[in-house]
Protein backbone atom coordinates (compact mmCIF):
# COMPACT_ATOMS: atom_id res chain seq x y z
CA UNK A 1 0.00 0.00 0.00
CA UNK A 2 1.24 3.40 -0.74
CA UNK A 3 0.65 6.06 1.91
CA UNK A 4 2.58 9.57 2.77
CA UNK A 5 1.98 12.68 5.13
CA UNK A 6 1.55 15.86 3.14
CA UNK A 7 2.77 19.10 5.92
CA UNK A 8 4.38 22.28 5.20
CA UNK A 9 7.16 21.61 6.92
CA UNK A 10 7.01 17.97 6.85
CA UNK A 11 10.71 16.79 7.76
CA UNK A 12 10.05 16.40 11.35
CA UNK A 13 7.18 13.95 11.02
CA UNK A 14 6.94 11.29 13.26
CA UNK A 15 3.96 9.35 10.75
CA UNK A 16 6.94 7.30 8.89
CA UNK A 17 7.69 5.50 11.31
CA UNK A 18 4.60 5.12 13.57
CA UNK A 19 2.75 3.69 10.39
CA UNK A 20 5.25 1.65 9.55
CA UNK A 21 6.20 0.17 13.17
CA UNK A 22 1.97 -0.59 12.99
CA UNK A 23 2.64 -2.33 9.33
CA UNK A 24 4.92 -4.62 10.64
CA UNK A 25 3.08 -5.81 13.76
CA UNK A 26 0.98 -7.49 10.51
CA UNK A 27 4.02 -8.47 8.28
CA UNK A 28 2.64 -5.52 6.04
CA UNK A 29 4.59 -3.94 3.48
CA UNK A 30 4.02 -0.68 3.52
CA UNK A 31 5.04 2.24 1.55
CA UNK A 32 4.98 5.51 3.72
CA UNK A 33 6.68 9.07 2.10
CA UNK A 34 6.60 12.54 3.53
CA UNK A 35 5.25 15.06 1.01
CA UNK A 36 6.49 18.90 1.32
CA UNK A 37 3.56 21.07 0.05
CA UNK A 38 2.66 24.40 0.55
CA UNK A 39 -0.40 25.28 0.60
CA UNK A 40 -0.87 26.23 -3.09
CA UNK A 41 1.01 23.55 -4.03
CA UNK A 42 -1.08 21.12 -1.83
CA UNK A 43 -4.20 20.16 -4.53
CA UNK A 44 -1.39 19.48 -7.56
CA UNK A 45 0.88 17.28 -5.15
CA UNK A 46 -1.87 14.95 -4.13
CA UNK A 47 -2.80 14.84 -7.70
CA UNK A 48 0.68 13.70 -8.24
CA UNK A 49 0.88 11.04 -5.19
CA UNK A 50 -2.37 9.62 -6.70
CA UNK A 51 -1.04 9.40 -10.31
CA UNK A 52 1.72 7.53 -8.60
CA UNK A 53 -0.47 5.00 -7.22
CA UNK A 54 -0.96 6.53 -3.54
CA UNK A 55 -4.52 5.45 -2.08
CA UNK A 56 -4.37 7.21 1.03
CA UNK A 57 -2.66 9.72 2.98
CA UNK A 58 -2.55 11.76 6.28
CA UNK A 59 -2.34 15.60 6.33
CA UNK A 60 -1.09 17.43 9.06
CA UNK A 61 -0.60 21.05 9.14
CA UNK A 62 -1.29 23.69 7.93
CA UNK A 63 -2.68 21.63 4.95
CA UNK A 64 -6.14 20.20 7.30
CA UNK A 65 -8.75 22.97 6.19
CA UNK A 66 -7.41 22.77 3.00
CA UNK A 67 -7.58 19.15 2.80
CA UNK A 68 -11.10 19.39 3.61
CA UNK A 69 -12.06 21.38 0.44
CA UNK A 70 -10.20 18.57 -2.03
CA UNK A 71 -12.51 15.80 -1.17
CA UNK A 72 -15.44 14.21 -2.42
CA UNK A 73 -16.66 13.06 -0.10
CA UNK A 74 -16.26 13.78 3.91
CA UNK A 75 -16.89 12.18 6.98
CA UNK A 76 -19.12 13.24 9.57
CA UNK A 77 -16.42 13.92 11.89
CA UNK A 78 -14.56 15.58 9.42
CA UNK A 79 -17.37 17.67 8.60
CA UNK A 80 -17.94 18.94 12.38
CA UNK A 81 -13.62 18.95 12.68
CA UNK A 82 -14.27 21.30 9.63
CA UNK A 83 -10.51 19.97 8.82
CA UNK A 84 -8.96 16.76 7.65
CA UNK A 85 -6.42 14.58 8.58
CA UNK A 86 -6.94 11.09 6.61
CA UNK A 87 -7.18 11.07 3.25
CA UNK A 88 -8.80 7.15 1.47
CA UNK A 89 -9.00 6.95 -2.17
CA UNK A 90 -12.56 5.71 -2.85
CA UNK A 91 -13.65 5.01 -6.40
CA UNK A 92 -15.53 8.27 -6.44
CA UNK A 93 -12.50 10.23 -5.33
CA UNK A 94 -10.86 11.30 -2.27
CA UNK A 95 -12.75 10.76 0.88
CA UNK A 96 -11.93 12.94 3.78
CA UNK A 97 -11.67 11.78 7.81
CA UNK A 98 -10.60 13.28 10.57
CA UNK A 99 -9.16 10.73 13.56
CA UNK A 100 -7.49 13.65 15.70
CA UNK A 101 -10.57 13.29 18.37
CA UNK A 102 -10.56 10.08 18.43
CA UNK A 103 -6.84 10.03 18.99
CA UNK A 104 -7.18 11.67 22.15
CA UNK A 105 -10.05 10.39 23.27
CA UNK A 106 -8.24 6.77 23.34
CA UNK A 107 -5.60 8.42 24.96
CA UNK A 108 -7.29 9.79 27.59
CA UNK A 109 -8.67 6.45 28.02
CA UNK A 110 -5.95 4.96 28.03
CA UNK A 111 -4.61 7.15 31.18
CA UNK A 112 -7.26 6.48 32.76
CA UNK A 113 -9.63 9.22 32.62
CA UNK A 114 -13.06 8.93 33.18
CA UNK A 115 -15.10 10.92 30.45
CA UNK A 116 -18.38 9.59 31.01
CA UNK A 117 -20.38 12.51 33.12
CA UNK A 118 -16.90 14.40 33.25
CA UNK A 119 -16.32 18.19 33.11
CA UNK A 120 -13.75 18.90 30.59
CA UNK A 121 -11.82 22.56 30.38
CA UNK A 122 -10.21 22.62 27.04
CA UNK A 123 -8.13 26.32 26.56
CA UNK A 124 -7.72 27.74 23.63
CA UNK A 125 -9.95 28.14 20.33
CA UNK A 126 -8.18 27.32 16.76
CA UNK A 127 -8.28 24.50 14.57
CA UNK A 128 -6.78 21.98 17.08
CA UNK A 129 -9.77 22.11 19.39
CA UNK A 130 -12.89 22.05 16.63
CA UNK A 131 -10.94 19.15 15.86
CA UNK A 132 -11.92 17.35 19.19
CA UNK A 133 -15.20 18.60 19.99
CA UNK A 134 -17.95 16.50 19.01
CA UNK A 135 -15.74 12.65 19.63
CA UNK A 136 -14.95 14.33 23.39
CA UNK A 137 -19.13 14.90 23.58
CA UNK A 138 -19.79 11.67 22.27
CA UNK A 139 -17.78 10.20 24.44
CA UNK A 140 -20.07 11.03 27.10
CA UNK A 141 -18.77 14.51 28.51
CA UNK A 142 -21.22 16.52 30.82
CA UNK A 143 -19.88 19.86 30.53
CA UNK A 144 -17.17 21.38 27.89
CA UNK A 145 -15.68 24.53 28.24
CA UNK A 146 -13.62 26.50 25.97
CA UNK A 147 -11.67 29.12 26.89
CA UNK A 148 -9.31 30.98 24.91
CA UNK A 149 -7.10 34.19 25.04
CA UNK A 150 -9.67 35.94 22.65
CA UNK A 151 -12.98 34.93 23.84
CA UNK A 152 -15.27 36.01 20.78
CA UNK A 153 -12.79 32.83 19.29
CA UNK A 154 -14.27 30.99 21.95
CA UNK A 155 -17.53 31.89 21.98
CA UNK A 156 -18.22 32.07 18.23
CA UNK A 157 -16.93 28.22 18.65
CA UNK A 158 -18.90 27.26 21.24
CA UNK A 159 -21.94 28.42 19.13
CA UNK A 160 -21.98 26.09 16.51
CA UNK A 161 -21.84 23.07 18.82
CA UNK A 162 -24.37 24.56 21.64
CA UNK A 163 -28.03 23.67 19.47
CA UNK A 164 -27.08 20.13 19.42
CA UNK A 165 -25.00 19.78 23.19
CA UNK A 166 -26.32 21.89 25.82
CA UNK A 167 -23.49 21.42 27.92
CA UNK A 168 -20.75 23.21 25.72
CA UNK A 169 -19.83 26.74 27.10
CA UNK A 170 -17.26 29.45 26.64
CA UNK A 171 -15.09 32.46 28.01
CA UNK A 172 -11.80 34.23 28.16
CA UNK A 173 -8.90 32.55 30.39
CA UNK A 174 -9.08 34.81 32.90
CA UNK A 175 -13.18 33.83 33.92
CA UNK A 176 -13.09 29.96 33.85
CA UNK A 177 -15.26 28.74 36.58
CA UNK A 178 -13.57 27.99 39.61
CA UNK A 179 -15.77 26.41 42.16
CA UNK A 180 -16.45 23.47 40.84
CA UNK A 181 -13.35 20.89 39.98
CA UNK A 182 -12.46 20.18 36.24
CA UNK A 183 -12.02 16.86 35.47
CA UNK A 184 -9.55 17.21 32.97
CA UNK A 185 -7.94 20.75 31.54
CA UNK A 186 -6.64 19.86 27.98
CA UNK A 187 -4.05 22.61 26.47
CA UNK A 188 -4.64 23.05 23.50
CA UNK A 189 -3.20 26.29 22.47
CA UNK A 190 -0.16 27.10 20.39
CA UNK A 191 1.59 28.34 23.71
CA UNK A 192 3.68 25.74 24.80
CA UNK A 193 5.63 26.40 21.25
CA UNK A 194 7.07 29.25 22.24
CA UNK A 195 7.89 27.96 25.77
CA UNK A 196 4.97 29.86 27.46
CA UNK A 197 1.63 28.94 29.61
CA UNK A 198 -1.73 30.54 28.85
CA UNK A 199 -2.19 33.04 31.56
CA UNK A 200 -4.84 31.02 33.83
CA UNK A 201 -5.30 31.02 37.48
CA UNK A 202 -4.00 28.78 39.70
CA UNK A 203 -7.47 27.94 41.04
CA UNK A 204 -8.84 26.00 37.81
CA UNK A 205 -6.33 23.41 39.08
CA UNK A 206 -8.54 23.36 42.40
CA UNK A 207 -9.42 19.23 42.70
CA UNK A 208 -6.40 18.61 41.06
CA UNK A 209 -7.87 17.31 37.52
CA UNK A 210 -5.72 15.50 35.00
CA UNK A 211 -3.95 17.68 32.87
CA UNK A 212 -3.27 17.04 28.98
CA UNK A 213 -1.15 19.16 26.91
CA UNK A 214 -1.78 18.38 22.90
CA UNK A 215 2.15 19.45 22.47
CA UNK A 216 4.38 17.13 23.27
CA UNK A 217 8.12 17.49 23.17
CA UNK A 218 11.88 15.83 24.90
CA UNK A 219 10.71 18.60 27.90
CA UNK A 220 7.23 18.85 29.75
CA UNK A 221 5.20 22.12 28.11
CA UNK A 222 5.46 24.92 30.82
CA UNK A 223 1.84 23.88 31.55
CA UNK A 224 2.42 20.64 32.35
CA UNK A 225 5.28 21.80 34.10
CA UNK A 226 3.13 23.93 36.29
CA UNK A 227 0.27 21.55 36.66
CA UNK A 228 2.50 18.75 37.99
CA UNK A 229 4.11 21.77 40.51
CA UNK A 230 0.90 21.75 42.01
CA UNK A 231 0.49 18.02 42.16
CA UNK A 232 -1.79 17.17 39.23
CA UNK A 233 -1.12 13.94 36.86
CA UNK A 234 -0.03 15.26 33.69
CA UNK A 235 0.23 14.01 29.94
CA UNK A 236 1.42 15.16 26.32
CA UNK A 237 0.14 14.68 23.19
CA UNK A 238 2.39 11.84 22.28
CA UNK A 239 -0.07 9.53 23.14
CA UNK A 240 -2.72 11.20 20.97
CA UNK A 241 -0.20 11.77 17.92
CA UNK A 242 -0.24 7.24 18.08
CA UNK A 243 -3.74 6.88 18.69
CA UNK A 244 -4.21 9.47 16.09
CA UNK A 245 -2.48 7.54 13.86
CA UNK A 246 -3.82 4.16 14.91
CA UNK A 247 -7.48 5.17 13.78
CA UNK A 248 -5.91 6.06 10.49
CA UNK A 249 -4.29 3.04 10.33
CA UNK A 250 -7.14 1.00 10.63
CA UNK A 251 -9.51 3.08 7.79
CA UNK A 252 -6.85 2.35 5.58
CA UNK A 253 -5.97 -1.98 6.28
CA UNK A 254 -9.05 -2.47 8.44
CA UNK A 255 -6.54 -3.64 11.12
CA UNK A 256 -6.36 -2.55 14.59
CA UNK A 257 -2.59 -2.06 15.78
CA UNK A 258 -1.20 -2.05 19.03
CA UNK A 259 -0.10 1.36 20.17
CA UNK A 260 1.28 1.04 23.58
CA UNK A 261 4.73 -0.17 22.07
CA UNK A 262 4.61 1.93 19.48
CA UNK A 263 4.05 4.75 21.80
CA UNK A 264 7.09 3.68 24.19
CA UNK A 265 8.90 3.18 21.40
CA UNK A 266 8.88 6.72 20.65
CA UNK A 267 8.73 8.34 23.89
CA UNK A 268 12.57 6.12 24.55
CA UNK A 269 13.80 8.03 21.34
CA UNK A 270 12.25 11.47 22.42
CA UNK A 271 13.77 11.46 26.08
CA UNK A 272 17.36 10.42 23.95
CA UNK A 273 17.87 13.04 21.67
P1 LIG B 1 -4.36 25.44 15.99
O1 LIG B 1 -4.95 25.09 14.68
O2 LIG B 1 -3.11 24.66 16.35
O3 LIG B 1 -5.35 25.38 17.10
P2 LIG B 1 -4.47 28.35 15.78
O4 LIG B 1 -5.74 28.32 15.03
O5 LIG B 1 -3.37 29.26 15.33
O6 LIG B 1 -3.78 26.92 15.83
O7 LIG B 1 -4.79 28.63 17.31
C1 LIG B 1 -3.82 28.80 18.26
C2 LIG B 1 -4.48 28.87 19.62
O8 LIG B 1 -3.48 29.06 20.63
C3 LIG B 1 -5.46 30.01 19.77
O9 LIG B 1 -6.47 29.59 20.64
C4 LIG B 1 -4.58 31.10 20.40
O10 LIG B 1 -5.31 32.07 21.11
P3 LIG B 1 -5.94 33.36 20.35
O11 LIG B 1 -7.15 32.86 19.61
O12 LIG B 1 -6.27 34.31 21.42
O13 LIG B 1 -4.86 33.84 19.42
C5 LIG B 1 -3.77 30.26 21.34
N1 LIG B 1 -2.49 30.84 21.76
C6 LIG B 1 -1.36 30.99 21.04
N2 LIG B 1 -0.37 31.50 21.79
C7 LIG B 1 -0.86 31.66 23.05
C8 LIG B 1 -0.34 32.14 24.29
N3 LIG B 1 0.92 32.56 24.40
N4 LIG B 1 -1.16 32.16 25.37
C9 LIG B 1 -2.44 31.74 25.28
N5 LIG B 1 -3.00 31.29 24.13
C10 LIG B 1 -2.23 31.25 23.02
Amino acid sequence: MKLAVFGYPIEHSLSPQIHSAFAAQFGRELEYARILAAPEQFSERLQEFHQAGGGGANVTVPLKEIALTLCDDLSERAHAAGAVNTLIRTKQGWRGDNTDGIGLVRDLQRLGVGLKDSRVLILGAGGAVRGVIMPLLNAGVSTLHIANRTAARAERLAAEFAEKFAGVTASSLTAIETERPWTVIINATAAGLQGERPHVSEKILHGQPFCYDMVYGQQPTAFLQWAAEQNCATADGLGMLVEQAAASYRIWTTEQPQTLPVLQALRQQLEQK
